[in-house]
């Protein structure tokens, strides 16, 4: 790297040293995150931190970029590897943004959560309306979906760290089951998650494959869901179906104790031969207001740091667990205000509408910093 700089710029660097000066000191401090950065102090136990991108900020916004290339090593696209994103028009594929953020990533050694390849939520209207109304048969439904796959894995090939590849299958019922209701399970049966699985790893052999789910930690309370994931992925691993890990959401909610099984989950999986990841960790609260987001219980102020502590605590005690990604960088992009909104909820991240930092980012910090010196080194990071 120096050296093609070296020789790439020595010419420039006599005539001109500000333009080439500058890039080089630029990528010297986007490519060296502080020593006291979440990603590297996650780093020295071979941890990865990572959060949820909306690409579009990665041009507007300098404060927001700073705080990912500064404290994460590893990004998910928020959305922009869903399929409605990346096929808007039926056989039209438009890879822009996802492209933009994997660019943005490698720039910034960062690796890549490719989210997801199969839910129910976020695809085309083109898809669903054919469903619904009879142009796309079932034979034809699961072809469309296997050139889905394929394309999409195959065009990030060698870029992609981790798969979620199935998302949110199963029902939030004791017990817990398949949802036999959901779009995929009702069209082409529950066999359809193995093959994704399936095909997914012919088209990159390389990316882990994770199931991922929330409520699959005990946060449910009953654990109901944690023992039907457990079961169902474990039985899939024995057929030989290519499932490396398991991802929890981990959207947690201050007005719930928080899971006090949630190490034991994630030993569980660990046991069962799986890698594990806090995909989507992030910790909401009653709001006044989506703009401000100012808790309206005074308690929640202690809770959401909490929280958010003793859920990275479950994940440091685990060696099988390789990643903890929040999901938003900051409250003022969170998703949660526009999805819970009645009441209204919050104050969700590790940084504030004004992108300062909150009492969770300092707590996670700090532990962080004393697991350097005790939490058990993973390896696959
Ligand atoms: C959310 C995004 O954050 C929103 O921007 C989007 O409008 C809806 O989806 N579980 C998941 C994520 O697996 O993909 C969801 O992300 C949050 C819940």
């Amino acid at each position: 790297m120096l050296a093609v700089l070296t020789t790439a710029g020595a010419a420039t660097l006599v005539a001109a040293p500000g333009p080439v000066a500058a890039e080089t000191a630029r990528q010297a401090q986007t490519t060296r995150p502080p020593k006291d950065s979440l990603g590297a102090l996650g780093s020295r136990i071979g941890l990865r931190i990572g959060n949820a991108v909306n690409d579009d900020k990665l041009t507007t916004d300098a404060t927001y970029t700073a705080i990912l290339a500064g404290q994460f090593t590893t990004v998910t696209a928020e959305n922009a590897m869903k399929w409605e994103v990346v096929e808007p028009s039926r056989g039209v594929n438009d890879f822009a943004a996802a492209d933009r953020l994997v660019t943005f990533a490698a720039a910034h050694r960062q690796l890549v959560r490719g989210h997801t390849l199969l839910w129910h939520n976020q695809i085309p209207g083109w898809l669903t309306s054919g469903v619904t109304d009879g142009s796309i048969s079932r034979s034809e439904l699961r072809t469309i979906l296997k050139r889905h796959v394929t394309t999409e894995v195959t065009h990030f090939k060698g870029k992609i760290w981790q798969w979620d590849v199935a998302n949110e299958f199963f029902t939030d019922s004791t017990p817990s089951t398949i949802n036999p209701n959901d779009f995929w399970v009702a069209n082409l049966g529950e066999g359809i998650i193995a093959d994704v699985f399936r095909w997914a790893r012919a088209a990159d052999p390389r990316a882990l494959l994770f199931y991922n789910d929330y409520n699959i930690a005990g946060e449910d309370g009953t654990n109901a869901k944690a023992d039907a994931v457990h079961a169902w992925a474990k039985g899939l691993k024995r057929q030989g179906v290519p499932i490396d890990g398991i991802g929890d959401q981990g959207h947690l909610d201050t007005q719930y104790p928080f899971p006090t099984t949630m190490t034991a989950n994630l030993r569980r999986y660990e046991a069962a031969g799986f890698k594990v990841a806090i995909t989507e960790a992030d910790v909401r609260t009653f709001v006044d207001n989506a703009t401000d987001q100012n808790p309206t219980d005074a308690l929640a102020l202690m809770a959401q740091p909490y929280e958010f502590s003793q859920m990275l605590k479950a994940c440091l005690a685990v060696r099988a667990c390789i990643s903890f990604t929040v999901w938003g960088v900051n409250d003022r992009d969170s998703w949660i205000p526009g999805f819970f909104t009645d009441p209204l909820q919050g104050y969700a991240t590790l940084h504030d509408v004004h992108l300062q930092p909150k009492p969770a980012f300092t707590t996670l910090q700090q532990d962080l910093t004393l697991a350097a010196g005790g939490a058990p080194r993973r390896t696959s990071a």
